[in-house]
């Protein structure tokens, strides 16, 4: 064993207990960017993630964006050394799930895995990366790491391209590296090779004032929920998934053999699929027709058709007004811009009266699957975890992605560390000890590799 890796086995283990206090408390503060009732406990994490930076001997600096802050911070070796950003977000999805067995951001520590929202998406890898980067920096690697946390991932990073421009607070790196994506299953490590983008809508429709008496009224009332209804109908085929919108696929980017290929070595398996997210069937059983549709195809989903009434009982009135939230996970090379128009065209066709909002765009990404950036990411995963990465898209969006991307035209690989089971976004979120004490290792071993490679093109 080298005595870089005997070192960091030293590391790892004078470092859980600190890794699992600072978890504990990143997760004890309810930074739930959707939510206008937590805009302090937001702010109040970018201090805390300032200071923990701080803290590690890094630099660091909240930075305002308009809506909520971001933090920038790291360690500068050289102006010749080459310089990796780390981007993660330290804001979290709400968590009012009846399904929590406990207080979701009171932190639980229970052999080895950590319980509470946030601690896998995306708290957890944040601090995996940092500890990394801190050994990394400590062992003297002619490197310079710079950490980029946001705050509004979850609510579709409204301020993140634009607060980017700020390239004294957030210089350009030569390369980017994300941890916000998941393993296939808990053996089978991926890298991430594309994301999904997204278009977010909101459909009302208002046909009175009150909500009337459905026999007094119903027949010549016209009913919303039932003009939204066939609204979502005339969007989706309900049991194929297949888009209805006229023009919705034209750019869709066919995937390629290799991709196809990789996808099928991916070791993906629908049964463990079905228990992580506690499916009891789905619209396919194919495997491959299963990761084609998540991963490579874009979708339409409804996610709430509200108004009436909705309490005990069935009250018999005909109500007034609906509201339709829905979305598109759109793929390269799919444009929100123009998907949304297709979209208010279409509705205005089947109902004029509906109005139509956009609720935020986000471009699908394409990343890179070839190169000294990837080989590297490869040997990390390696070393991490023992076992060579899949190649995959994710289904999931990242807002930040494409504006760096599009900000900085640097190379930005993914090096997730999250599993299926530990329930992004679900109740019972968490994290585990193997996963950050591997993770510590890949990224390592990935900040050495970037250090050896030196300044690229
Ligand atoms: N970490 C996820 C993105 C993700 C999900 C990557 C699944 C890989 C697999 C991220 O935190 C997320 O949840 N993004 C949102 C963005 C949306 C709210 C604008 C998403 O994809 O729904
Ligand atoms: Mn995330
Ligand atoms: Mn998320």
């Amino acid at each position: 064993m080298s005595e870089f890796n005997r070192r960091l086995l030293q590391y790892l283990a004078d470092n859980r207990s600190r890794f699992e206090d600072l978890l504990g408390s990143m997760v004890e503060v309810p930074s739930v960017s959707m939510d206008p009732e937590r805009v302090k406990d937001v702010r109040r994490m970018a201090e805390l993630g300032a200071q923990i930076l701080k803290d590690f001997g890094a630099e660091a600096q909240v930075i305002e964006t308009g809506g909520h802050p971001l933090v920038s911070g790291g360690w500068t070796t050289g102006a010749k050394h080459p310089t990796v950003t780390i981007y993660n977000h330290l804001d979290v999805q709400p968590a009012q799930e009846p399904e929590w067995k406990q207080d979701p951001f009171a932190f639980l520590k229970d052999d080895g895995i950590y319980h509470g929202r946030g601690t896998t998406d995306d708290k957890g890898p944040a601090l995996t990366a940092l500890l990394a980067a801190k050994f990394a920096i400590d062992q003297g690697l002619p490197l310079n790491i710079r950490f980029l946390w946001e705050l509004e991932e979850e609510i579709g990073s409204p301020h993140f391209a634009k607060t980017l421009r700020n390239r004294d607070a957030i210089p350009k790196p030569d390369s980017v590296v994300i941890s916000d994506t998941i393993w296939i299953s808990n053996d089978q490590p991926a890298i991430a090779v594309g994301l999904r983008g997204l278009l977010a809508v909101r459909c009302s429709l208002v046909t009175g004032s009150k909500d009337a008496h459905s026999g007094v009224t119903g027949g010549a009332a016209r009913n919303p929920l039932v003009e939204l209804a066939e609204v979502v109908a005339a969007c989706v085929d309900a049991k194929s998934g297949r888009v209805k919108i006229p023009g919705f696929y034209r750019d869709v980017l066919p995937f390629s053999a290799t991709e196809r290929k990789s996808f099928l070595r991916s070791g993906f398996d629908v049964p463990r699929f079905m228990k992580a997210y506690g499916f009891q069937s789905l619209r396919t059983k194919n495997a491959a027709e299963v990761m084609e549709r998540i991963w490579a195809k874009p979708t339409f989903e409804v996610h709430g058709l509200t108004g009436g009434y909705q309490g005990p009982g069935v009250k018999t009135v005909v109500p007034w007004k609906g509201e339709l939230k829905a979305s598109m996970r759109l793929v390269p090379n799919q444009r929100p811009e123009k998907v949304f128009e297709l979209f208010t065209r279409h509705v205005a066709k089947v109902n004029p009266s509906v109005k139509v909002e956009c609720d935020g765009m986000l471009h699908p990404f394409k990343g890179w699957s070839t190169g000294p950036y990837v080989e590297a990411i490869q040997q990390a995963i390696r070393a991490g975890f023992g076992k060579d990465p899949a190649f995959t898209r994710e289904g999931g969006s990242i807002g930040a992605v494409v504006s760096m991307e599009k900000a900085w035209k640097v190379p930005i690989l993914f090096l997730g560390l999250s599993l299926p089971e530990h329930g992004y976004h679900a109740p019972n979120e968490r994290f585990d000890w193997r996963q950050a004490s591997g993770g510590m290792k890949a990224f390592a071993t990935y900040f050495a590799e970037l250090a050896r490679m030196g300044r690229l093109g």
